[in-house]
């Protein structure tokens, strides 16, 4: 008998590893310099030097990195800012929370990211709004279109603030998912590829300006102790969270290979069948933080028979954000984003975290293809 499969295994993921991380959560224990310690700012240069951009600043997490970026690149309190409606809460939500105004786009039906053509559109229709910047999200671990969303970017002046919460670590052609655009914000939530102990973040950013205004804002405004040069945030990544993500960093790229694998091996075996396997464009790298399967119909009860199964499928995402009560006010409504919905409607994912084993993933694809026929 198999036992349940879990969405994600961290357990299996720490066990290696516990040494290290013992050590580097004592070594700040032993320092008490559990605020701004140095394994803070060795961690923001490790960063740097494995996405290759120039400045990376440690936040409290994924959430408030977007919030700051948007903040730091100069959005103001009223001013709208473009991001898919298929994405998770958080994207919108620190727009909103940025004192802006959430503005919807739909995505392409084979990435699921946001397209292009559907933000140049809302540009066309929403001109009475003071649009100032887009937040592409890098959905499940690959990198949006980002070059005909730059050019269109460019063309109505448009900040890019790239949601790397999903993909740290994937690359579009060639350069690290979140130094693309102005800037990139970053997640080390514990379930994503690299997971802290606790809530984390980053935003990176090739520019001086605005990383020195992140570094103001995330501490309270503060540049020198008492002196608030603006109305800033407590928003700082903390030292034990740096010191467990120094440890893990190291590991990522193996990790992601590791799932990357796996997505193969179900690629191959889910072949020929009724159910669409993951589309990735040449342009981007996967690192598979959801492995996302369609059907031609709605996947709920696809889920149900896998949950039945002892197998932990999700839906990532139910509600497109356009429906979501907290967005009531911005006035939209059902079928303004056929492709959101659809997604929303049609896909699950299936557990890919990096220590699956061949027989669980048998498993899963004979309890897919037990419901298929
Ligand atoms: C697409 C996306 N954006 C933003 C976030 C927010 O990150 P956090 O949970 O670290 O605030 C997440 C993760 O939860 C996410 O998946």
């Amino acid at each position: 008998m198999i036992k349940k499969i879990p969405i994600l295994d961290l357990k299996k993921q720490i066990a290696p590893i516990r040494k290290d991380l013992n050590r580097a959560i004592k070594d700040v224990i032993d320092n008490t310099a559990f605020i701004a310690g140095r394994q803070v700012e060795c961690f923001e240069q490790e960063v740097s030097k494995y996405c290759n951009v120039k400045y990376a600043v440690g936040v409290s997490n994924g959430t408030d990195a977007i919030k700051l970026a948007l903040i730091a690149s100069g959005v103001k309190s009223g001013d709208g800012v473009i991001c898919p409606a298929f994405t998770y809460y958080a994207t919108a939500g620190a727009i909103a929370s940025a004192g802006a105004i959430p503005v919807f786009a739909d995505i392409y039906p084979d990435t699921y990211n946001i397209s292009s053509l559907s933000i140049e559109e809302v540009l066309r229709r929403k001109k009475k709004l003071r649009i100032k910047a887009v937040v592409p999200v890098h959905l499940y671990g690959q990198c949006a279109d980002m070059d005909n969303i730059l050019e269109v970017a460019r063309r109505y002046k448009l900040k890019v603030v790239e949601d790397t919460a999903q993909a740290f670590g994937a690359e579009y052609k060639g350069k690290k998912a979140g130094t693309i655009g102005d800037c990139g914000a970053v997640s080390f939530f514990p379930g994503k590829n690299l997971g802290a102990f606790g809530d984390a973040g980053m935003v990176l950013t090739s520019s001086k300006i605005i990383d020195e205004k992140l570094r103001i804002l995330r501490n309270q405004g503060n540049k020198t102790k008492y002196h608030h040069l603006v109305v800033g945030y407590n928003h700082r990544l903390d030292t034990i969270q740096a010191a467990v993500l120094n440890v893990k960093l190291k590991y990522l790229d193996s990790w992601n290979k590791r799932r990357q694998g796996n997505a193969r091996y179900f690629n191959q075996q889910l072949k020929g069948l009724e159910i669409q396997t993951p589309f990735v464009p040449k342009y981007t790298t996967h690192i598979y933080h959801q492995y996302v399967l369609r059907l031609n119909g709605p996947s709920k009860e696809l889920v149900e028979h896998l949950i039945n199964k002892g197998i932990d499928s999700r839906v990532y995402y139910p509600l497109p954000l356009h429906l979501q009560e907290c967005f009531r006010y911005l006035g939209y409504k059902k079928g303004d984003f056929p492709e959101s919905e659809r997604a929303a409607e049609q896909t699950l994912a299936i557990p890919v975290y990096p220590d699956l084993t061949k027989r669980q993933m048998d498993y899963i694809i004979s309890s897919i293809k037990e419901f298929l026929q």
